[in-house]
């Protein structure tokens, strides 16, 4: 078994990449951004594929793709193992591969930024890179979010909350929030099962998608105004870096982000963030990357913050 040795120059990392969400795809285009930034001499990136049902194995990058292999042997991290790494296969000895020294998981949406992949890595006893359990739990699920935030004091769309058992008639929803609403999946990103509603036949039909992916769906007031995005880290001393704001412009095509959109703006071809000037960035929304990212808990990592 290879063991960590001070004299090791370059920390191994493994990329986690794929994951059990409705956003397996985008966590894909985001790995391989991820991928093509990292110094490889400061960093050996591990690439790790998480199938869709869940298991582990090992990628690697293959003529600027990220393979995702789903046979094969499965890569086991050891529980207290700091970094240990065991594989597994049938009828097979285990093997072992060297150790890691930090799991990155580049996962989007549920199993993946909801908490439970960042407790299962703290158990490992191996450094996570990202927003820890509490941050990732809060901040994924948006009726948990907007409490959060409202209780501080910060403006929110009025929304109501809709239960698969339980949802609410069109009218009701309409007496409350006014036409057009929006419907967006809980604990869903990336824009995936999010719709605009303007009547009942909408209603129904982007409420039953939303509900496949989710059994919250959040019903949300229509927000006219211009959509701007910012990214937020925390530096060693515990300061916060925000990143210059840009502003999501939909393509003629769209009148809003679309996770069509949303995958292009990933990918990088259909470029759609329009800088925001140094004089609207004086203004109060300035302030509220900071205060969101201390609200919802993820005081120990990176975000990304849109209003
Ligand atoms: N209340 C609203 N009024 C107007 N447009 C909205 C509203 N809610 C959502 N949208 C549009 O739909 C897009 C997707 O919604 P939202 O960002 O809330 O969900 P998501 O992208 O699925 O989640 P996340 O941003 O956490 O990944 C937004 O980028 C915006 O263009
Ligand atoms: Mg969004």
């Amino acid at each position: 078994m290879m063991t960590h040795t001070e004299d090791r120059k370059r920390l191994r990392v493994i990329v986690l990449f794929g994951g059990r969400s409705d956003e397996h795809e985008v966590s894909v285009l985001s790995a391989t951004n991820v991928l093509s930034a990292m110094d490889r001499t400061k960093y050996e990136p591990v690439p790790v594929h998480i199938g869709r049902d869940g298991r582990w194995k090992l990628s690697s990058i293959i003529e600027g793709q990220l393979s995702k292999p789903t046979e094969g042997p499965c890569i086991a991290p050891v529980p207290g193992g700091r970094g240990r790494l065991l594989v597994v296969e049938a009828d097979t000895p285990i093997a072992e591969l060297a150790p890691v020294d930090a799991i990155f998981p580049v996962l989007h949406g549920q199993w993946g930024e909801d908490g439970s992949i960042q407790g299962s890595i703290v158990t490992l006893c191996v450094p996570l890179i990202g927003c820890g359990i509490s941050g990732s739990a809060n901040a994924l699920d948006k009726e948990i979010t907007k409490r959060l935030l409202s209780e501080a004091g910060l403006p929110v769309a009025r929304s109501m909350v809709l239960h698969r058992d339980n949802p609410t008639s069109f009218d009701l929803v309409k007496k409350g929030l006014g036409l057009p609403f929006f419907l967006k999946p809980v604990t869903q990103g990336s824009s995936v099962g999010v719709g605009k509603v303007t009547n009942d036949e909408e209603f129904q039909s982007v409420l039953a998608t939303g509900l496949q992916h989710d059994q919250r769906v959040l019903a949300e007031e229509y927000m006219t105004g211009r959509e701007i995005e910012c990214a937020v880290l925390e530096n060693m001393d515990g300061s916060l870096f925000v990143s210059r704001p840009g502003e999501i412009v939909p393509s003629a095509t769209h009148d809003f982000y679309t996770s069509m959109q949303n995958t292009l703006i990933r990918k990088g071809p259909n470029y759609a963030l329009r800088p925001i000037s140094p004089t609207q960035r004086k203004r109060r929304s300035a302030r509220w990357p900071r205060r969101r990212f201390a609200l919802s808990g993820a005081m120990d990592s990176l975000a990304s913050i849109s209003s």
